[in-house]
């Protein structure tokens, strides 16, 4: 048929985030792909009633996850139990999978995709780093035949809010931390983003992808920024610096024989502000990339929210459009361009 099926796990920030996309771009993503993209389930625990009614709303989601009526399925209930059974049960089912969740791919990525590699899906994750930054296709695609060297990134936006504010307005951390979680930036549990640990989730995904490596999250050095204080901040400023908390993955050549190993850290760092990566406030995340022989490129863009975490779901949902299709169809007119990666710098 001409449409694409999408099942839904979750209706939390993300998942709602996803629905509006769908409504407000509806004719843009019909345009194009070619094909009808359509929600015909939605795994949520209580029934709710602001949902069409054409959407089958049902909270059994390993039901969903090997429906007939699904081709795509979205993962964005978070977590690493059910979350981690619902994808597998997707993936056994012969379903693509996209999900937002960097902590169960940090911790159980190796086993699922060899796992969605033995039964011929994908499972995408652009939304799982960055929020609505293209990075993951920037690794896999733009860069694909770089050799990277380094890459510095501002990697949770909660962190950066915080950080952000507390410089701009001297507002107390505890505050702006529950307007993070108001907004829909922060994690459910959001020691995740203030201890370092959601980045060095999404460092382990991006150095896997940028150096050829398993996922190591074992391997990360994690420190958050619980310990900063206002004077910090100030002092910083003062001496002509800034705290930005970075996630860093750095080659590192041994001498004779190439390749000595990748080092993963996140911590706080001090850096000057008129380097790039002081200037990115807010919400705001940004990667900076060094590799051969492009050299440095800088991504940034909102890191966190419901409007830049479903973009990035929905671009995963369009490749996959285009996987299905070449499979089903003959015309590929409507493939389109593809060219998701984008490089500029902040005001
Ligand atoms: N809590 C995360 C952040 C959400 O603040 O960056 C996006 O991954």
């Amino acid at each position: 048929s001409n449409s694409i099926k999408l099942a839904i796990l979750g209706l939390g920030t993300v998942g709602t985030g996803v629905i509006n996309l769908i409504n407000d771009n509806l004719n843009e993503l019909k345009r194009r792909s070619g094909r009808d993209i359509i929600i015909t389930e939605v795994g949520t625990r209580r029934q709710r009633d602001d949902i069409d009614t054409n959407i089958m709303q049902n909270s059994d989601l390993m039901a969903i996850a090997a429906s007939d009526n699904v081709d795509i399925v979205i993962e964005v209930i978070g977590g690493t139990t059910l979350a981690k059974d619902v994808i597998m049960q997707a993936i056994k089912n012969g379903k693509h999978v996209v999900t937002a969740n960097k902590a169960l791919l940090a911790e159980h990525g190796n086993e699922i995709f060899a796992f969605a590699e033995e039964n011929n899906v994908h499972v995408a994750y652009e939304a799982a780093v960055a929020g609505g930054i293209p990075i993951i296709k920037v690794m896999r695609e733009a860069l694909a035949a770089n050799k990277i060297d380094w890459l510095a990134g501002i990697i949770n936006g909660t962190g950066n809010f915080i950080m952000t504010e507390m410089r701009d307005k001297g507002r107390p951390f505890a505050d702006v931390l529950s307007e993070a979680q108001e907004l829909g930036y922060a994690e459910a549990d959001p020691t995740f983003d203030v201890e370092g640990i959601d980045a060095a989730h999404k460092l382990a995904l991006l150095a896997s992808i940028a150096f050829g490596i398993p996922l190591q999250f074992d391997k990360v050095y994690c420190e958050g920024i619980t310990g900063i204080t206002l004077q910090d901040v100030n002092y910083a400023e003062e001496l002509g610096y800034r705290i930005k908390h970075l996630g860093f993955a750095v080659r590192r050549d041994s001498e004779n024989d190439g390749d000595a190993g990748v080092e993963l850290r996140v911590h706080p760092t001090l850096i000057p502000q008129d380097a790039l990566l002081a200037n990115v406030n807010g919400v705001k995340n940004a990667v900076l990339v060094n590799s051969h022989p492009l050299g440095q490129t800088l991504y940034c863009g909102d890191g966190a929210g419901a409007g830049a975490t479903a973009s990035a779901v929905m671009a995963d949902v369009m490749d996959l459009v285009r996987v299905l299709g070449s499979k089903d169809r003959d015309d590929q007119s409507n493939t389109g361009h593809h060219v998701p990666h984008l490089a500029f710098i902040p005001d």
